[in-house]
């Protein structure tokens, strides 16, 4: 017989997924009670209210999309795109190329912004090309983990309403950790995951929706056979998936509860519980602690003699890029930091697989003993597979920025 789950005990240190926060593991263990018992109900409208904190933003319709963060994406895309519909998207990593994909999937036709990786896209840049494409949506990621760098997004929203498009933003790595302005920044449709500075495990994606387009989803409205009413008369195009349709999916979490999928409720309450944490600490608190452990990292890698990839100026809090030294090999030193220390550190992808480790300092990982433990294991691990590192170094130079 198979043994029951006992995992190795781990420190999470690279991209994320993070170690969960533990009152996000208890919240997790609670029992279930039924989809439409009171008790459920009003947790589901205190997770809104908890989210719409989180997002900075006053949208009715904040909720939850069940599935990684990457079912929040693709709810947002396919409920927003028709066939057609012309979409731009900056793309400066991995995730602007997952944006492409599922828009493309959508039927949309995909114009893009590319720039190097490590760098990010200029607003003139997308003005210029949103004034010669027209989109009816810019679709953007804000923390694109694979490259670390951090999107500014707050000339977006303007240039989306001159341009008369809507803007979408993929902020799963980022949000809590960086400023993060739902509103104030005028983005549309935001969406995000538990497993990076939210401090839970992956499986839910929480999201927002301005009244914008709020309308113009629902203008795309067919409730499903078996449980339509009269006053469900089919409007627009149907929204190609079943599972991600958002103008089913906001009558289930709206007033009138109409059913669709049955709530992740474990998943509910560990979504519940990351937003009650942040809502605890507070937003700009918990933006400033990243900031604080991710400058620590970054000077201790700095410190080890390590060279930080890309523009650091633009590197999100909470996780930093490191070139892996000439001689290393990459892949087996992280394996040896996971073997002899328990830590893992993430690798990259595409043209930068091979070339830099990633290193988070995110939720409930974004933490003095954490970054220590990791510069102190890192340097032993570097010394071993020969390259050349300042001893004493990395944590010297982290406690300098802690002192
Ligand atoms: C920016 C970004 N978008 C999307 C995803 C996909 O998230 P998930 O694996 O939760 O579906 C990730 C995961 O690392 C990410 O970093």
């Amino acid at each position: 017989m198979s043994a029951p789950v006992n995992p190795p005990p781990r420190l999470l240190m690279g991209p994320g997924p993070i170690n969960a926060d533990p009152r996000v593991l208890r919240a997790m263990s609670a029992q279930l009670v039924g989809q439409y018992d009171p008790a459920m109900t009003a947790y589901m409208t205190e997770t809104m209210a908890l989210y719409r904190e989180v997002f900075r933003t006053a949208n009715e319709q904040t909720f939850l999309v069940d599935g990684t963060s990457r079912a929040g994406i693709e709810a947002a895309l396919v409920s927003l795109l028709e066939p057609g519909d012309r979409v731009l998207v900056p793309v400066f990593g991995r995730f602007g190329h997952l944006l492409v994909e599922i828009a493309e999937r959508c039927g949309a036709e995909v114009h893009t912004v590319d720039v190097p990786w490590g760098e990010v896209v200029e607003p003139e840049q997308v003005e210029a090309a949103v004034a010669a494409v027209r989109p009816k949506v810019v679709a953007v990621v804000q923390g694109d983990t694979s490259t670390t760098m951090c999107q500014p997004l707050a000339d977006l929203g303007e240039i989306c309403r001159r341009h008369d498009a809507l803007l979408y933003c993929d902020a799963t790595a980022s949000l809590g950790g960086n400023p993060f302005e739902a509103d104030a920044w005028g983005l549309d449709v935001a969406t995000a995951g538990l497993q990076k500075c939210l401090g839970g495990p992956s499986g839910s994606a929480p999201i927002t929706i301005s009244d914008r387009a709020v309308a113009l989803i629902e203008g795309r409205k067919h409730v499903e056979a078996g449980i339509r009413e009269e006053q469900d008369a089919a409007r627009g195009t149907r929204i190609a998936s079943n599972y991600l349709d958002l103008a089913q999916v906001m009558d289930y979490w709206g007033p009138r509860r109409l059913n669709h999928h049955t709530e992740a409720t474990t998943m509910l309450y560990g979504a519940r519980e990351c937003a009650r944490l942040l809502v605890e600490e507070g937003l700009e608190a918990a933006v400033a602690r990243h900031a604080l452990h991710g400058r620590a990292m970054l000077e201790g890698v700095r410190g080890l003699g390590l060279t930080v990839f890309g523009d650091v100026a633009h590197k999100m809090h909470n996780v930093v890029a490191v070139e892996i030294p000439d001689g290393v090999d990459g892949d087996a030193t992280r394996g040896a930091l996971l073997e002899d220390f328990g830590i893992e550190i993430g690798t990259s992808f595409g043209p930068l697989h091979g070339r830099v480790w990633r290193i988070g300092t995110m939720g409930h990982n974004a933490r003095r003993d954490a970054v220590l433990t990791t510069l102190a294991a890192l340097e032993q691990v570097l010394r071993a597979a020969g390259a050349p590192v300042t001893a004493g170094g990395g944590v010297g130079a982290a406690r300098e920025v802690y002192a």
